[in-house]
């Protein structure tokens, strides 16, 4: 076979090419995978936030945040932008200052997942850390504190995601993304809560499109943005520790209810799922799903559920898909493993009754 010179190809009529120049370009169109279906028509779709570059949702914002301060003034060419973060914020930061001239500065403790911090530090990054809390958990209250000085003694830029509005409105092409993506509404959105923003983002903007959706958020237990007993959790990324104000992102209008897994059960699912699709999941999107499998076989006939995974397991394969790792913390539970396991062959077989059902009575 001879193969085609370049020149000699038919030119294909093209409007533009399908080329990106930034890697934030890249923001946003993430897939939507079913996970589970059950004999009544009620499905679980996940929409996989990890596609993004920075493998996470929150690039989304990070994006947003850092252009509505250039837009305001408050980040000028060359500016510093320091911000506290377990790591996903940062890694979206970091992306946002690389690609326009900042120098980024985030401070972390030793809860965040090793990768993400060597992830920021590979984009060039400066990691300030704090001292780890006493309870083994996330020193949000510390890195917060230490942030802010950062900020008042260099003039930096601090984007303050716990409050800064164009956190949530990152979300609204999110919001459009699942519509334009299916043929029904969205009935019910679960997501993992920490800041508020990508929850409450994006129910608020699916509802000034129309949707008639019903948001679930997912926290920790020993989280206390629900109202609950503040005890010490190892999901990074959601939830808020015993001290730590809930920041103005946590936009209660936006959440119809307020749930708490615990780690067990938010980590043993999170491995069943990478068992069942191939695709790791973080420990946070874990939660959610675990508590939006539990709710399926309630749900109205025929409703689509949506989970937003926030990132992916690749980041926590140190932690969460360490066995060992699971048991020195007390958070392994093969139990919990199976209790997931069994819940999803329940639906797939509930799937195949449905079907038999259909085939003989012809309905
Ligand atoms: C892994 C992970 N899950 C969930 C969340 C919570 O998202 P949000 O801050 O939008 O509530 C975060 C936030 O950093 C996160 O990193």
């Amino acid at each position: 076979m001879t193969i085609p010179k370049v020149a000699e190809l038919p030119a294909l009529p093209r409007l533009r090419e399908n080329v990106v120049h930034r890697a934030s370009d890249l923001i946003g169109a993430t897939p939507l995978l079913e996970l589970a279906r059950t004999g009544a028509g009620t499905r679980l779709l996940l929409k996989l936030e990890q596609f993004n570059p920075t493998g996470s949702a929150k690039v989304r914002m990070a994006r947003e945040m850092v252009l509505q301060a250039e837009r305001s003034g408050d980040l000028r060419p060359g500016g510093h932008i320091v911000e506290p973060t377990s790591g996903n914020t940062g890694t979206g930061l970091a992306l946002l200052a690389l690609e326009r001239g900042y120098t980024f500065t985030a401070v972390v403790d030793g809860h965040a997942a090793k990768d993400k911090l060597r992830a920021m530090k590979a984009m060039g990054a400066q990691l300030v850390y704090v001292d780890s809390a006493e309870s083994g958990g996330p020193s949000t209250v510390e890195r917060r504190r230490v942030a802010g000085e950062i900020a008042t003694r260099t003039g930096a830029f601090r984007p303050d995601q716990h409050n800064n509005p164009h956190n949530n409105a990152g979300y609204r092409e999110l919001a459009g993304e699942l519509l334009a993506d299916l043929s029904t509404d969205v009935d019910y959105l679960v997501g993992a809560v920490g800041t508020g923003g990508s929850l409450c983002g994006t129910a608020e903007q699916l509802r000034r499109f129309g949707s008639r959706v019903y948001a679930i958020g997912v926290e920790p237990v020993g989280s206390i943005i629900f109202g609950g007993a503040a005890a010490p959790y190892w999901q990074t990324g959601s939830g808020s520790p015993a001290g730590f104000p809930v920041g103005a992102n946590v936009r209660y209008e936006h959440i119809d209810e307020g749930c708490r897994v615990g780690d067990t059960d938010a980590f043993a699912t999170a491995r069943v799922v990478a068992r069942r699709t191939g695709l790791l999941v973080g420990g946070t999107a874990g939660a959610a799903i675990h508590l939006a499998l539990r709710r399926l076989v309630h749900l109205p006939a025929g409703s689509t559920v949506v989970v937003l995974v926030c990132d992916a397991g690749e980041k926590y394969l140190d932690t969460v898909y360490d066995e060992q790792w699971l048991i020195d913390r007390g958070v392994y539970d093969q139990a919990a493993h199976q209790r997931m396991i069994r819940l999803l062959r329940a639906y797939d077989e509930s799937v195949r009754l449905a079907a038999l059902d259909t085939a003989t009575t012809g309905a």
